[in-house]
């Protein structure tokens, strides 16, 4: 993930533009949100993510295909509809997610279920409601899965996840595709856990599966992904299991910082032509993109509560932190900071810091920005990872989130008071 301190003039992304001085999300001014609904305040563009998703459409059209979006990327009721509306179903890693998905209205067969660690009362709840596919990423899950659907008269239908052991050329925590990684099962025991899940009574083999990282940038990792799953596929069937779907995971990177990973249509162009040219493109193809799809969508909007100089650093201090955009801090990663009403005085560098008692708790490095006490900022790409990763830590309230569609502004997601946070917790007698 590049994370080059500087003043680099933004590049917008789609449906984010200046008009008169002012920034705004598709035909509504930030600042006018802002004032209106309080800050730190997340804005996404409608526009902006049904477009992202036009991309893997276009790029899918034609063929058998499910698109499921990676809802952990932001799981947001009325962002999950708005997919969901379009067509896309959703990849889940959680029982928490799965009443998420189903309360956006998802039909159950279009939820697939990943994540290395699910529990008996999950497999439970999905085989009820009956989910599209369990994507499995150990023999001891196969074995409870068999079990669970088995003690319900059920077969659950699985896909198992291989480790195809490709470097994703991603930031070292969010690459999953390498033997270190926790995730998917080596590529060498994927035939042996097929037969053995074949001949399990509780269990209906319906595809294969992997995720090789997130934030990919180039085109070769699934390109080597993809050669590597269809080796495996051939193997699989001669065993005679057949393998109805390919799901080739998410992971497509967006541009944060002037980086260009290819578009999902460019990408999947290359992809089938492989997929044709080995003979493989009738199978069902599935995808599992968040953050490609939500990204670049979404904004958050701070306000600059002090500016404080420095003899070795000069602090810029907002009412965003770390507990709203934890990824500066957890992964030093980089996101754009532009102000919403742009000055003309000449730039300082500032280190644009939260309120939190932490001094990880930073938003961006050395940005140079003409600002004073009361400005607005807008922290850009925080469409994915952001909102879902937030935290209640300090005791902030998480933020308040608004969809913008056209000049029409939807609150998708109230503040959160402190008497929110305060509900579940008792006081000694
Ligand atoms: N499928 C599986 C099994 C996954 O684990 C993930 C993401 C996805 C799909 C979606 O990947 P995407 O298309 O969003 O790259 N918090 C980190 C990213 C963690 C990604 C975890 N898995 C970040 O903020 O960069």
């Amino acid at each position: 993930m590049p994370n080059t301190p500087g003043a680099a003039p933004a590049t917008l992304p789609p449906f984010f533009t200046y008009q008169n001085g002012r920034l705004m999300a598709e035909g509504l001014a930030l600042d006018a949100l802002a004032r209106q609904h309080g800050t730190p305040l997340f804005v996404y563009s409608k526009a902006a993510i049904l477009a992202a998703l036009g991309a893997y459409q276009r790029g899918l059209a034609g063929r058998a295909h499910q698109i499921c979006y990676a809802m952990k990327a932001n799981s947001t009721l009325a962002i999950l509809q708005t997919l969901v509306r379009a067509g896309c179903g959703l990849d889940i890693v959680s029982g928490g997610e799965l009443e998420r998905a189903l309360a956006a209205g998802v039909e159950p067969d279009k939820i697939i279920f990943s994540g290395v660690g699910k529990t008996r009362s999950e497999m439970h709840r999905a085989l009820d409601v009956g989910i599209g596919c369990f994507n499995v990423e150990s023999r001891a899950e196969l074995d409870v899965l068999d079990e669970v659907a088995q003690s319900m008269n059920l077969r659950a239908p699985v896909s198992v996840r291989v480790n195809p052991n490709v470097d994703a050329k991603t930031h070292p925590y969010i690459s999953t595709g390498l033997k270190g990684n926790k995730f998917g099962i080596a590529h060498e025991d994927v035939v042996a856990t097929y037969r053995h899940a074949g001949a399990c009574a509780g269990l209906r083999v319906v595809g294969i599966d992997c995720h090789i990282g997130s934030q990919i940038t180039e085109a070769e990792p699934y390109l080597d992904a993809m050669d590597r799953i269809l080796d495996l596929v051939e193997t699989i069937e001669a065993a005679g299991i057949p393998i109805a779907h390919i799901d080739f995971g998410g992971g497509l990177g967006i541009d944060y910082n002037g980086d260009s990973p290819p578009e999902a249509d460019a990408l999947w162009q290359r992809l089938l032509q492989k997929l044709d040219a080995r003979g493989y493109g009738d199978r069902k193809i599935f995808v599992e993109p968040g953050r490609s799809l939500v990204g670049n969508a979404g904004v958050c909007v701070t306000e600059v509560l002090y500016l404080k100089p420095g003899e070795q650093k000069n602090f810029l201090i907002v009412d965003a932190a770390m507990n709203d955009l934890p990824r500066p801090a957890m992964y030093q990663a980089f996101h754009q900071i532009v102000p919403l009403s742009p000055r003309e005085n000449a730039p300082t560098t500032w280190d644009v810091v939260g309120p939190v008692c932490e001094s990880g708790d930073w938003l961006g490095r050395d940005r140079a920005l003409a600002v004073q006490a009361g400005d607005f900022l807008a922290v850009l790409s925080a469409g994915a990872y952001c909102m879902s990763m937030a935290s209640n830590y300090n005791t902030r309230g998480r933020a308040a989130e608004i969809l913008v569609d056209g000049e029409t502004a939807t609150v998708i997601r109230a503040r959160e008071s402190a008497t929110d946070q305060l509900r579940f917790e008792s006081l000694l007698p």
